[in-house]
């Protein structure tokens, strides 16, 4: 319950006279957006936030209402601006032959996954980092699941995760908490379908279901090599039942069953916004663009 408490009832968070100590563990680029805005707010309620980051990312940085932990990384700030340019120019420039792109593609992702894993290794062997976490008897870690590294931090200090995150690689989410996902009624990612399909895409649908467990496989396989290093003991990286997840908006997704641990929460892919100018004509509006 004091989960549900530190996330989602804000509104009572410290008025109920609850507060807790959160750790945040977030993910580089635009999924730092939603994980922010959540550890600000909670740490304006007065509930103790530490966010724990690279020295070097795109985006990520202190705030406000949390403390800020900062780790050092073997790659610079010319090295990041690198990956991001070459990953701009991919997707811009569609004119190459297929080969050269599906080649440059294929080394631009091996770069952005050497990158994460070097993030995590740089977090998890820095003893005295990690020590140092362990001794501050935080509630609960907050972390986007994209990379696992929250998962593997709250394992070895024996406490749950907040996963926030909309599309979790291969549904683990939804296989963790036990929700049922019927590949004849739950269309996977990547397919376009809904859940209205016809024969031939019902078994279309079945056959990516079957695979992905092996996609993730090739995913994750790395990260499973630094679990083991890191826990000294083979685990499998998969949501343990105690953690809650959240950012699923059914706005975004098709009717499915839930379980009482998948917590919907809308808006948080949004911008907040100001409002609009009362008084803006609209025709002034128009002919300024
Ligand atoms: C571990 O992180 C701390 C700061 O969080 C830093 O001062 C220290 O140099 C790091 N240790 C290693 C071995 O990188």
């Amino acid at each position: 319950m004091t989960l549900w408490g530190m996330l989602f009832c804000l509104e009572i968070g410290s008025s109920s006279g609850f507060l807790g100590n959160l750790l945040v563990v977030p993910m580089d680029g635009s999924h730092w957006v939603g994980i922010k805005a959540i550890a600000q707010e909670m740490g304006r309620r007065g509930h103790r936030v530490t966010v724990v980051i690279p020295e070097i990312s795109i985006r990520m940085g202190p705030g406000k209402y949390y403390d800020t932990i900062t780790y050092p990384v073997p790659y610079d700030r010319d090295y990041m601006d690198f990956v991001m340019t070459s990953h701009k120019d991919i997707l811009e420039k569609s004119s190459q032959p297929f080969m050269e792109k599906m080649k440059k593609m294929f080394s631009q992702i091996q770069k952005i996954t050497n990158l994460l894993h070097t993030t995590a290794e740089s977090l998890l062997f820095n003893a005295s980092l990690i020590s140092h976490l362990a001794q501050q008897n935080f509630d609960a870690v907050l972390t986007d699941p994209m990379v696992p590294t929250g998962l593997i931090v709250a394992h070895k200090l024996g406490i749950p995760t907040i996963n926030l995150l909309r599309g979790v690689p291969c549904s683990l989410d939804m296989k963790a908490s036990g929700c049922p996902s019927p590949p004849s009624f739950v269309p996977r990612f990547f397919t376009g379908y809904t859940d209205r399909m016809n024969f031939k895409e019902r078994v279309i649908n079945t056959l990516v279901a079957l695979l992905e467990p092996l996609f993730c496989r090739l995913m994750f396989w790395h990260f499973d090599q630094i679990a083991y290093d890191f826990l000294e003991e083979k685990v499998s990286l998969e949501f343990s039942c105690d953690s809650v997840h959240t950012r699923i908006d059914f706005t975004l997704e098709f009717p499915r069953p839930l379980m009482p641990n998948v917590i919907l929460v809308g808006g948080i892919n949004c911008k907040v916004r100001n409002p609009l100018p009362e008084q803006q004509p609209i025709s002034r509006v128009v002919t300024t663009t």
